[in-house]
């Protein structure tokens, strides 16, 4: 095989990026600027890594001079440096000044490897200077794309939203894929049925279900259901050919993503498009966004904060085109203002909650609360007396409290303890037989290697038999196919649920 030339420029260039940036700014640039012509142009490196390490420094008050610096580049008489500076401008949050400075470029330089390199610049920062620039224009200006001006304009101006509350009439033929983790499909078809009338289901996959609206419906109640991960509208599906561009245009850019996105979004419509299965597919996107813009102005590509996503869903029967919102935070769990790093998904701790159900007068236990997820959704059903959590780590016992405050459940006695589970009996209030409900997603030895796992989970089952009262349940997830040893622990439902790359079991087991 033969041997990859090296490239000077970009060896430098990693060295650089292992340098602290403030280092980069104090000693590089000033070495930099002295420079004579020939070792500028060896160390245009520099230019490219105080662009790319600037928002990772965290740095704000030097923005302003590190502007000065690549703005003043732009007028280098070497060609190779004012592209590098082009090029850096972008990535530390360029404003107006800036687009007037690259269009002069544009407009003077005769070099068409520049011009394409200040077009890309523009199609990154541009506004209305250069939407004028382009609509002055009897022909189309080569490098520079009215649709990125537009979607750059509309983002500084107005930044769009999701409206959860706007109602979409009536629309039979619409379909809505709710993805889920694989094996929580009967849990969310259960909810479902139970808590939308407004949707049908017509088919399950493992992961996926397909409904249908049976009447008007907003958002806001697609995401009263809480189990699935994602929810989006089936906008099409593509023909088995190469060349996807123009079909996939013509989905994008049809009557019912029209329909949907002005009914569903408050200011411009904005769409990022990704290719789920493939990665990135930068030219494809570019080919696509262009044509689906020339058929509907009115939408615009943007990979930047859009509220929408359409991406692309492999199927042997052809791909799906899927209009998905993008919401974050999830509306449905406004109270995780804090974290743990081993949080449970927030719709599998909402599907244990109801696999546990609703039961009136309980007492739930946590034995590893983690952020409180599972005790928040189970007291979200209703029917909760008290919740005890337990976690070993202070951390966590901090963000149970602070979720719980945010979660405004009221009624519920509380206690959120730092203990080791194994410690349930020296809780005050916490004797045998005093728990009717034990939910926990325990640690699973995945992200934290456990010494013991299997040794701790048994010492669960143990304390599970003790401290739950005849008829009492335990909603678990099992990483280890691991079976309580006390008989009196009867195991109700098992299902191999995917948590992220790995299988588990969710399981309910009632105590006898
Ligand atoms: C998978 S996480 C729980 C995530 C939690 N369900 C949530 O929603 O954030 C497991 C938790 O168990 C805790 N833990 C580990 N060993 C423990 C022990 N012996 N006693 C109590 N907590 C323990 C860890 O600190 C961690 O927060």
């Amino acid at each position: 095989m033969a041997k990859k030339e090296s490239n000077p420029t970009k060896d430098l260039y990693r060295e650089l990026r292992l340098l602290p940036w403030i280092q980069l700014w104090q000693e590089e640039v000033p070495r930099f600027n002295q420079a004579g012509t020939q070792e500028r142009a060896n160390r245009v490196a520099l230019i490219r890594a105080v662009g790319a390490g600037f928002s990772e420094a965290n740095q704000p008050s030097l923005k302003q001079p590190v502007r000065q610096w690549l703005l003043s580049l732009l007028e280098d008489p070497s060609e190779k440096i004012r592209r590098y500076a082009t090029n850096a401008l972008p990535k530390i949050g360029a404003g107006r000044a800036e687009e007037r400075q690259l269009l002069q470029l544009l407009q003077k330089s005769e070099i068409d490897r520049e011009k394409k390199f200040v077009g890309q610049a523009l199609n990154k920062i541009g506004g209305s200077a250069t939407l004028d620039l382009i609509r002055s224009q009897d022909a189309p200006l080569p490098h520079l794309m009215e649709q990125r001006a537009k979607a750059n304009l509309a983002r500084q101006q107005k930044p769009s939203s999701v409206l959860l509350d706007a109602t979409l009439p009536h629309t039979p033929t619409l379909r809505i894929h709710l993805r889920c983790r694989t094996g929580l499909e009967p849990i969310l078809t259960g909810e479902i049925k139970e808590h939308s009338a407004q949707f049908c289901i017509l088919e399950i996959r493992p992961g996926l279900l397909t409904l249908a609206p049976t009447s008007a419906f907003r958002l806001y109640d697609l995401y009263s259901l809480r189990c699935f991960s994602t929810a989006s509208f089936l906008l099409g599906t593509l023909p088995k050919s190469r060349d996807l561009t123009d079909p996939l245009a013509r989905v994008i850019a049809s009557p019912l993503t029209r329909q949907l996105c002005q009914t569903f979004t408050q200011g411009p419509i904005r769409y990022r498009l990704e290719f789920v299965a493939k990665g990135h597919q930068r030219s494809a996107i570019l080919q696509t966004a262009q044509k689906a813009y020339s058929l509907c102005p009115d939408l615009l590509n943007d990979s930047r904060q859009a509220p929408w996503a359409i991406e692309i869903h492999p199927d042997s029967a052809g791909d799906w085109v899927e209009l998905r919102p993008r919401l974050t935070p999830d509306p449905r769990f406004p109270y995780r203002q804090q974290d743990v790093p081993a949080a449970s998904h927030p719709p599998l701790a909402a599907a244990m909650a109801r696999l546990a159900g609703p039961f009136p007068d309980e007492t739930v236990w946590d034995p590893f609360c983690g952020s409180g997820l599972e005790l928040i959704e189970r007291a979200r059903l209703g029917g909760v007396r008290s919740v005890l959590g337990t976690d070993l780590s202070p951390t966590a016992i901090e963000a149970t409290i602070g979720n719980w405050r945010a979660a405004r459940i009221p009624g519920v006695r509380t206690n959120f303890v730092q203990k080791d589970f194994r410690d349930f009996l020296q809780i005050s209030g916490c004797t045998p037989g005093s728990i009717s409900l034990l939910i926990t997603n325990p640690p699973l030895g995945k992200r934290v290697p456990i010494p013991n796992l299997r040794g701790l989970l048994l010492e669960l089952f143990a304390l599970a038999s003790v401290a739950l009262r005849p008829g009492g349940r335990m909603v678990w997830i099992n990483p280890m196919k691991i079976k309580p040893s006390d008989p009196t622990l009867h195991l109700e439902f098992q299902q191999t649920v995917d948590l992220g790359g790995f299988a588990c079991r969710l399981e309910l087991l009632r105590k006898r």
